[in-house]
């Protein structure tokens, strides 16, 4: 059959880069790549790349010109890194390469969530849209209710953009049931803790909740930085007890970092990996130590950055470095996200535990005392609620009086880039010679799924091979 570009006279529709319709495709389609991917991405430059030259010749040269380009993309050590992680290695996971072998895992068919705030209403909605009957408990009915409320809101907005609709809505909301009674956990193959982080608060629930659970149910916490093996402390079945944690926000992360305890059985770990990756996330076993693995190699990183803060560089400039480099957000506006106070609070846990370069910088102590705690009171390193109709967030230049700083318009070089992404390179090393991560492949799956630690790059363990073997992946 003949095609038609074979016949007398083609033209490419919509016209090359010179012709004025596709000169304004080009150059608009050239910039919002650029923009979204800061030149990281070499597969999407060569697509652009081909666009433009295989327009200006004929069928068969651009064949070539096409071919060139993508052994060039299969070539660069970027696409190996890319392969290795996001398709072999998330795969294997996903196929359960972290659970026990020769144990049969519990089917989760009805999942008990005590705490409905932030993450409890976030675990709430993705159990219920993979088909699980959730039980959402709160101290009372009205916070239950609006747990419930998230997962209407977030199919509300989908509606909105007709990605789901009025009858989907309903069956999911009907998997949820709103309670303040522990006795309606009667029942539940699961039980997830997400109530505030306090050791005393955990352990109430967990008991209350175990009360009325049957002798094979298993209680998961999900908590960010408190021991696994003290909390299991309050619970009659230690061999039951283990940690889910999951990421903010939930029905957007994809990871879930299974914690398990010493006395964690190999059925809980592998019904617990099983019903993550029912949730659609996916998921690795990790140590019980401060930090587990994804906070433990984030702290140092985010503690570097504040150094060179407090050095006197901006805040701009640190936050556009990082996004150049290639993470989602920068350190300084992931503190604002996560809670200035939050930060403070986990640097001296992991500090007791795992020694001075978790320690937190004395000075942003003054940004607590200012109420300064980021995006949630609408004060932090960047402004908020302002009435500027700019998409781009403005620095709250405040701040820089308030820490007594001296700022400049110091560049924010390679040099001070590496020495905080090293910083996690070498926790992340420290977490695989401690036996924290498995191994390498679950490593780098929980820096890019869990941080945003650049996909192109292979996660930290094969970022270090490349350092040591390739050119940079950008060349
Ligand atoms: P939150 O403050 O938004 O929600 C906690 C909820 O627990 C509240 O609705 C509260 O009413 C409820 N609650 C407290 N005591 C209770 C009890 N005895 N019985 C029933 N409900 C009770 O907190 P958030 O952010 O959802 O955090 C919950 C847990 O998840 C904490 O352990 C936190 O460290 C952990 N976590 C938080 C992340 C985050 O980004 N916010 C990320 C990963 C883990």
């Amino acid at each position: 059959m003949v095609k038609p570009w074979d016949k007398k006279g083609f033209k490419l529709p919509g016209g090359n880069a010179y012709h004025p319709a596709g000169f304004m495709s080009a150059v608009g389609t050239a910039a919002m790549v650029h923009h979204n991917t800061k030149g990281a991405y070499q597969n999407q430059s060569a697509m652009l790349s081909v666009m433009y030259e295989a327009g200006l010749v004929d069928f068969d040269t651009a064949l070539q010109i096409e071919a060139r380009w993508f052994t060039k993309v299969l070539m660069n050590p970027s696409s190996t890194a890319m392969i290795r992680s996001l398709f072999i290695n998330k795969q294997a996971l996903e196929k359960g390469a972290n659970r026990p072998k020769n144990v049969s895992d519990l089917s989760v068919k009805k999942l008990g969530i005590i705490g409905a705030g932030l993450m409890g209403a976030g675990i709430a909605y993705v159990a219920a849209r993979a088909g699980i009957e959730v039980v959402l408990l709160d101290q009372n009915q009205e916070s239950a209710e609006k747990g419930k409320a998230y997962s209407s809101n977030i199919l509300d907005k989908a509606i909105a953009r007709k990605r789901s609709t009025e009858e989907k809505k309903q069956a999911l909301l009907a998997n949820i049931t709103p309670t303040s009674q522990y006795s309606n956990l009667q029942g539940c193959d699961l039980v997830v803790e997400a109530v505030f982080e306090d050791m005393k608060v955990k352990a109430d629930a967990t008991q209350l909740a175990e009360a009325q659970l049957d002798d094979k149910a298993i209680f998961a916490t999900n908590t960010s930085t408190l021991p696994i093996s003290d909390l299991a402390k309050a619970s009659k079945n230690a061999d039951r007890f283990i940690g889910i944690h999951f990421f903010s926000p939930v029905d957007k992360m994809p990871l879930a970092e299974i914690i398990a305890h010493d006395k964690t059985s190999d059925q809980t770990i592998s019904t617990t990996v099983a019903f993550a990756k029912k949730q659609g996330k996916t998921p690795i076993v990790v140590k019980d130590k401060a930090g587990f693995y994804v906070n433990r190699i984030l702290a140092p990183y985010m503690n570097e950055a504040a150094m060179l803060l407090l050095d006197g560089y901006s805040i701009e400039a640190l936050d556009k470095a990082m996004v150049k480099f290639g993470f989602p957000v920068g350190p300084m506006q992931l503190l604002d996200e996560v809670g200035i106070d939050v930060g403070s609070k986990i640097g001296p846990i992991l500090q007791a535990e795992l020694g001075e370069r978790f320690a937190p910088p004395a000075a942003f102590s003054k940004l607590i005392d200012d109420g300064r705690l980021g995006k949630k009171a609408n004060k932090g390193f960047y402004q908020y609620n302002t009435k500027s109709k700019s998409k781009k967030k403005q620095v709250d230049e405040s701040v820089y009086s308030l820490l007594d700083l001296k700022v400049s318009n110091k560049l924010v070089s390679k040099v001070q880039v590496e020495r905080c992404v090293y910083m996690m390179l070498n926790e992340a090393a420290r977490c695989l010679d401690e036996g924290i991560v498995r191994n390498a492949r679950d490593g780098d799956i929980g820096a890019i799924f869990g941080i945003g630690f650049p996909p192109f790059l292979g996660g930290p363990f094969q970022y270090i091979c490349l350092l040591y073997t390739s050119p940079s992946p950008r060349d």
